[in-house]
């Protein structure tokens, strides 16, 4: 054994309630990774040396396929693996297949179990069964939960629809909702605004997802929220076509809240459609921000004054700066590590999310 190799495995790992833990993470999620692991050290009163992120990076034979040579590090050996993911570097295809071969070389390298957390689970939109379409949305699903035996926990953020959490039977599964940071992170400046304020659904589909929001933003409001319909003429369009809510919203600041943007479409057409009544401001918020195509443009040309989105896709400091002010990353270090740490004999996250 080499002398560091020696170090590495003399080090003291990381416990909580008696488990062994050690973090696994990709290269384009390792300051998020360095965050959360500081907080699970902290709420432990644990020096920070004690759970420093295993990187598991990616390589590639000459033909394109996935060279998976991961370091099996001491520290994964016996322990629970916390598996810090976004399976779509570096594109989205070869982000799933990734995804797939860390989860079989943690389990290589000794892991006793693991939990996966995947901060975007691709392929959610094609999930029903129509004549001659693949049911994409289990098919991508069942892949990582069949990766390894070894992997018993998923902890997923804001998923397509309700229904999507059944792929993952089998497995312990908790969902990281959107709700309560994009809540935190507007109090300041519209908690005493709710008069001011519609909350929007870009779908009739995604109401109940933006009740969550106006409940949790404005405790005492008992906010109804309006919603748009959208139509899609030819793939990746959206057509906004009507508005069902309070008829006078001129003056208003619209949220508009729908789960994730993809080529901001649905957006842009529900904020065209919004600013065309009268509203003042439209603030587009979502978990995931795919942002394809031209999405920000579009959204800004369309009226979209500002644009929330968690760092589910995480973003270059210099990918952020040249958006501001205009797009914000809202933080995950601290929601992840409250649901990790309800990992405990009598813990619930549910509660997190009430
Ligand atoms: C659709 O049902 C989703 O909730 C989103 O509204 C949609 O995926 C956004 O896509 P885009 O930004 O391309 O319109």
């Amino acid at each position: 054994m080499t002398k560091t190799a020696a170090a590495k495995s003399a080090k003291r790992p990381y416990e909580y309630y008696g488990t062994p833990i050690s973090l696994v993470t990709i290269r384009e999620l390792l300051p998020l990774a360095e965050r959360l692991a500081k907080r699970l050290c902290e709420a432990v009163s644990v020096d920070p040396s004690e759970l420093e992120p295993i990187l598991f990076d990616m390589k590639f034979f000459a033909d394109g396929e996935l060279m998976s040579r991961k370091p099996i590090d001491a520290l994964v050996r016996e322990t629970r693996v916390i598996y810090l993911d976004c399976p779509r570097f570096p594109t989205l295809n070869d982000g799933i297949m990734n995804t797939v071969l860390t989860l079989d070389a943690i389990a290589g390298a000794g892991a006793r179990n693991i939990t996966h957390i995947p901060l975007y689970l691709p392929y959610a939109r094609q999930d029903k069964r129509k004549p001659g379409e693949p049911l994409s949305w289990i098919r991508v699903a069942k892949m990582l939960k069949h990766a390894t035996p070894r992997l018993d926990r998923l902890i997923a953020l804001e998923l397509h629809t309700e229904q999507h959490e059944g792929a993952f039977d089998e497995l312990q599964f908790n969902q990281v909702r959107g709700h309560r940071i994009f809540a935190e992170h507007f109090a300041a400046a519209y908690r005493h605004r709710a008069n001011e304020v519609i909350v929007v659904s870009p779908d009739a589909g995604g109401v109940e997802r933006a009740k969550k929001f106006a409940d949790k933003l404005f405790p005492d409001g008992h906010l109804k929220v309006a919603h748009t319909e959208k139509e899609r003429p030819a793939d990746n369009v959206a057509e906004v076509v009507s508005y069902s809510g309070p008829e006078d919203i001129a003056g208003k600041i619209v949220f508009i809240y729908d789960d994730m943007i993809d080529t901001g479409g649905t957006i842009a057409g529900a904020a065209a459609l919004l600013k065309k009544r009268g509203a003042q401001k439209v603030i587009a918020v979502a978990m995931h921000g795919l942002f394809n195509k031209t999405a920000i443009a579009d959204m800004q040309r369309s009226g979209v004054d500002e644009i929330v989105v968690s760092e589910s896709v995480p973003r270059t400091p210099e990918w952020l700066a040249t958006h501001a002010p205009l797009v914000t990353q809202v933080p995950l270090d601290e929601i992840l590590a409250k649901v990790i740490l309800e990992q405990r004999p009598g813990g619930s996250v549910s509660k997190i999310f009430l």
